[in-house]
């Protein structure tokens, strides 16, 4: 993949996942494409349609695999074929490029949307898939309790962060902080008796990890209360291991609903964790 890659790349996600996506949206995908690409070079790779043309120009993305490594953890965070293209072995080979970038990586991770041929090849490729659930809906205000111990996070807080998610899934997601810092606000909680972090952004929150569950239930009551009243929330990819984060949406006046999968290989799901859609 190249970097001029990032738009046709957007609009080829969103067609295959049939996902409507907003101006704002789309910028921020093209900008996680690229900064990716920045990251993880060697693991992001495009097919193009009928390869070379006479002049040795590529021709249109009609497939893509980007994935990311961590410490010792494999990431995968975006996979499609174009419709029109699927069933021909395209999107086998492009997981094969991406599955091998993470050699030597003995763990994987990724949240696979409900497609049945994406579950057929996670599984063919050695992952346990775990059902998730989504917390949705408005924040009932008048059930917010007061929570303290819970601040706005810096960058210096990085290092906290990175021990928390050592602990918790046993690999930082440091080189994407001051990516996801840009587009989310970045809570932290540092007590004798644990530590954690959360991310809120106005669509949800979008990631949190914690060394246990007390502190991860604090810091989701301060997310959703920095949630905008009366919008729409949500908090993903949440297998039954997350029953602290249920208890918590309950309470909140949030429903459960269906997600999708939690793809692990050689790991169980961390917790208390809610992975990020895109870096796991
Ligand atoms: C998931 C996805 C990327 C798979 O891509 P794909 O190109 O359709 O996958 P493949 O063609 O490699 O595999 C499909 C089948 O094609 C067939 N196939 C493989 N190689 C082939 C070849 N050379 N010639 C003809 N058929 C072939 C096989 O039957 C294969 O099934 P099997 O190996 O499991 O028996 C694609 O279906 C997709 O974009 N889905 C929607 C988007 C989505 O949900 N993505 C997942 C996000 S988590």
């Amino acid at each position: 993949m190249r970097p001029e890659d990032a738009e046709a790349v957007e609009r080829l996600t969103a067609l295959a996942y049939d996902t409507d996506r907003s101006d704002d949206w789309r910028r921020r995908w093209c900008d996680r494409v690229r900064h990716l690409l920045t990251t993880d070079p060697g693991g992001c790779w495009v097919a193009d349609d009928a390869g070379y043309g006479p002049t040795g120009e590529a021709g249109p993305v009609i497939g893509v695999a980007i994935s990311l490594r961590r410490d010792l953890l494999w990431i995968l965070s975006a996979y499609a074929v174009h419709p029109r293209h699927q069933g021909q072995g395209i999107g086998t080979a492009l997981l094969d490029a991406a599955v091998g970038y993470g050699a030597g990586c003995l763990r994987g991770m990724l949240t696979a949307r409900p497609d049945p041929q994406a579950l057929r090849r996670y599984r063919r490729a050695g992952f346990t898939l775990y059902p998730t659930m989504r917390l949705t809906g408005v924040v009932d205000r008048s059930a917010l309790p007061a929570v303290d111990s819970v601040r706005a996070g810096t960058t210096a807080d990085a290092d906290l962060v990175d021990s928390v998610d050592r602990r918790v899934r046993g690999a930082t997601h440091r080189p994407d902080q001051a990516f996801v810092q840009e587009h989310s606000t970045l809570l932290v909680c540092d007590l004798l008796t644990g530590s954690g972090y959360a991310y809120v952004a106005d669509w949800g929150v979008t990631q949190l990890a914690a060394t246990n569950r007390a502190v991860a239930q604090r810091l989701l009551w301060e997310a959703l209360a920095r949630t905008a009243p009366g919008s729409p929330t949500d908090v993903r990819n949440l297998t039954s291991d997350q029953e602290w984060a249920v208890d918590v949406g309950l309470a909140a006046g949030l429903r459960v609903e269906q997600d999708a999968y939690l793809a692990l290989r050689h790991m169980r799901p961390p917790a208390p964790y809610v992975p990020s859609t895109a870096f796991g």
